[in-house]
């Protein structure tokens, strides 16, 4: 079927709007490891998908899901072992205040459930996210999308906070006084819902600011921000869909990088390798007060499939020690990153953290000024020279490197050779 074709299908069948990756969008067949092939059989190096985390069609995982399949699938109200087995494997790896789960079906079902049991514990109503952020697609979560509404929330019980950075800071200050600046911002906000009469139910961020453009955090504003949240009843939800699971390369979940624990932390994307496996993780004390009052069961949230695909996943993040690889290869990937900018004046900032890497364009240096539409070239150009990747941040200036995790230096190479090849032209 020709791509004009498959273009007025979509157009038909799921609406104009439904969006789409590129100027020339991709059409593509099959994936396999860091690989994804087009219907010309053309070859793409895959740097944009974290879901696929441990591999495209990874063979350990595949086989899990099919054994699982064929043996039994039902929702969790049996006695079955599978939901335990996984639950302690996964709440194990996670700070040790953090040890019962819930599983949901997707990122935005889990941060609904994280907003629904922070309003029922705290009696608040008020919720403080970033403003240039996205979380989700349902109603209640939809209200923290920020970054689709020009910075603002969706009702007057979610109050945007400006994101913490170091590269575009709010003053000219730095380090732990520019930390107290952006935590002020928190306690204003606190207060604010309180003078409201709406009260204060928590703060939810990414942990590492993700969809704000991976800003360098100032050290000390997370441990500041939080500190606030718990002095005024609230609590601390991280959102890990797109930080979690060995991401970061130095750590497991993206609250390691701050070294602050939330109350609950949210999870899916990577979690289930594409298939639709997502939850969080909480208190005790938070999931029992929550559990004796409210009843929540989601049909297929948790079921043997889910957790033999979840716990397959982990298998090979231990076994093919990909975090140590996000690691290794994110600092590679850094180190060129930062020759390149050396190289190209309209490269303004690199940063990140394992292989999540952003590479924020600037028409000029001095000014900031994002690079927009030379980004966007950027992405289509290394499209067509069979590199996937993205673009995020307010301005839409920030190139988004987010591999699975089996990228080699191999990989990297071949990205960073064609990156300064296609910038020489831009
Ligand atoms: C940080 C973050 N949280 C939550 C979500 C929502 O996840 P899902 O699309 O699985 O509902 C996304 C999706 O892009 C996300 O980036």
């Amino acid at each position: 079927m020709s791509e004009e074709t498959i273009l007025e299908r979509r157009k038909r069948l799921l609406g104009a709007g439904a969006p789409l990756f590129y100027d020339e969008p991709v059409h593509i067949v099959r994936g396999e490891g860091v690989y994804l092939y087009d219907a010309d059989g053309k070859e793409y190096l895959d740097v944009y998908n974290n879901v696929p985390n441990v591999g495209h069609c990874h063979p350990h995982v595949v086989e899990a899901l099919h054994r699982q399949s064929t043996l039994l699938n039902v929702h969790t109200r049996y006695l079955h072992e599978t939901v335990l087995d996984y639950a302690e494997r996964l709440t194990a790896l996670h700070d040790e205040t953090l040890s019962m789960a819930f599983f949901t079906c997707s990122g935005t079902e889990a941060n609904e459930l994280a907003l629904r049991m922070a309003r029922f514990i705290t009696g608040g109503q008020g919720i403080i996210c970033s403003n240039a952020t996205y979380h989700g697609n349902s109603e209640a979560v939809d209200e923290l999308a920020t970054l689709f509404h020009d910075g603002r929330t969706g009702s007057k019980r979610v109050k945007a906070v400006p994101y913490p950075e170091s590269y575009r800071p709010i003053s000219d200050t730095e380090g732990a006084a520019l930390a107290d600046e952006y935590a002020e911002l928190v306690r204003k906000a606190i207060e604010e819902f309180k003078e409201e009469g709406i009260g204060f139910a928590g703060l939810l961020f990414c942990p590492i600011f993700a969809n704000e453009g991976l800003p360098k955090v100032p050290d000390t504003y997370m441990a500041k921000a939080v500190a606030l949240v718990r002095e005024a009843g609230g609590l601390y939800i991280a959102d890990e869909v797109q930080s979690g699971f060995a991401r970061t390369g130095e750590h497991m979940w993206g609250y390691q990088v701050s070294a602050v624990a939330p109350d609950i932390a949210t999870m899916g994307k990577p979690m289930g390798n594409g298939h639709p496996l997502a939850g969080l993780v909480a208190r005790a004390d938070l999931v029992n007060d929550f559990r004796k009052e409210v009843m929540y069961f989601n049909t297929f949230g948790g079921n043997p499939v889910q957790c033999a695909v979840g716990m397959a996943v982990l298998d090979v993040i231990e076994k093919e020690n990909l975090q140590e690889n996000s690691k290794l290869v994110g600092e590679y990937i850094r180190k060129g990153l930062r020759k390149l900018k050396d190289k190209h004046e309209i490269i303004g900032d690199v940063r990140g953290h394992g292989l999540f890497n952003g590479l924020e364009l600037v028409k000029d240096r001095t000014t900031k000024e994002g690079a927009t539409a030379e980004t966007s070239r950027v992405v289509n150009e290394l499209k067509e020279r069979g590199i996937l990747l993205s673009k995020i941040g307010i301005q839409d200036n920030i190139l988004k490197m987010r591999p699975p995790l089996p990228f080699s230096t191999e990989n990297a190479d071949l990205l960073l050779s064609t990156l300064d090849d296609v910038l020489r032209g831009i």
